[in-house]
């Protein structure tokens, strides 16, 4: 069966405006030199105020919110409601890791948000992760089901079906540490697990790997079984790296 794809680049709070709409004019150029695959999803996060400028620069490449609010108004300074987000994006990254740690988002908040974007018809693309210390404790798959239980809590089969998980763990994230390919598979499978507890429907769920993804290691971790594509952080700031991830997932894609 011909594998699907999803490359998905995390630009945190990098690119303003013109940066965006540069990288997005000179990727689209790179990947009108591919064939069109519809193996392979191409989707980008960039900072909010990009969004706009940047819709519509490629028609092969969808974009995504970092984040937003569980909220459709009110008085929230500082935060985007998704009525805003609306004909804007496909996609909303929800309970990354730096939102948890940094800015304290609590699974609660997280397990809002989701149901919030899934309303407003986004594709969440929910992270989940265990920290160097969890892992060295053996609580690795305790902790991810914990999330995972706590995140998806009151949504249905058909919800959980439409929802991307992306397995980050924390210590491998923007310290050039990557998870091995067969440690992130062993992960991959349970997660497929848990969901299919959750949905019985293993086979349609989409699971990314992230954290310290470039060119180097992502033909390896794409080629795992259970890893549906990649979050890609630094390495999808350069259109040369990200092109590289994406080619990988073609080569793969089109086998
Ligand atoms: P990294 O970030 O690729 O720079 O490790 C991944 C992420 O935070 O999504």
């Amino acid at each position: 069966m011909e594998k699907e794809y999803i490359i998905a680049g995390n630009w945190k709070m990098f690119k303003n405006v013109p940066e965006s709409v540069d990288f997005l004019e000179a990727l689209d150029e790179k990947i009108n030199t591919l064939p069109r695959n519809g193996a392979v999803e191409i989707l980008v996060f960039p900072p909010f105020t990009s969004l706009y400028a940047v819709k519509g620069i490629s028609t092969g490449i969808k974009t995504g919110a970092q984040n937003l609010h569980f909220q459709e108004s009110g008085a929230f300074t500082g935060e985007i409601s998704p009525l805003m987000l609306e004909n804007l994006v496909d996609y909303v990254l929800i309970g990354h890791s730096e939102r948890r740690e940094i800015f304290k988002e609590k699974d609660g908040d997280i397990n809002k948000k989701v149901k919030t974007a899934l309303k407003h018809g986004f594709i969440p693309v929910l992270c989940i992760g265990e920290s160097l210390e969890e892992r060295e404790a053996g609580k690795t798959f305790s902790r991810l089901e914990d999330q995972l239980d706590r995140d998806l809590e009151g949504l249905n089969p058909d919800e959980i079906e439409k929802i991307v998980i992306a397995y980050e763990p924390i210590w491998a994230i923007g310290t050039g540490k990557n998870a091995s390919p067969e440690q992130a598979q062993e992960v991959h499978a349970f997660i497929r697990g848990v969901l299919q507890k959750k949905n019985g429907s293993p086979e349609t769920a989409r699971i990314l790997y992230g954290g310290s993804v470039k060119p180097a290691n992502s033909y390896d971790l794409l080629r795992q079984n259970d890893i549906n594509g990649v979050l890609v952080g630094g390495a999808s700031l350069k259109v040369d790296d990200f092109f590289g991830i994406i080619q990988d997932s073609y080569k793969l894609a089109n086998r």
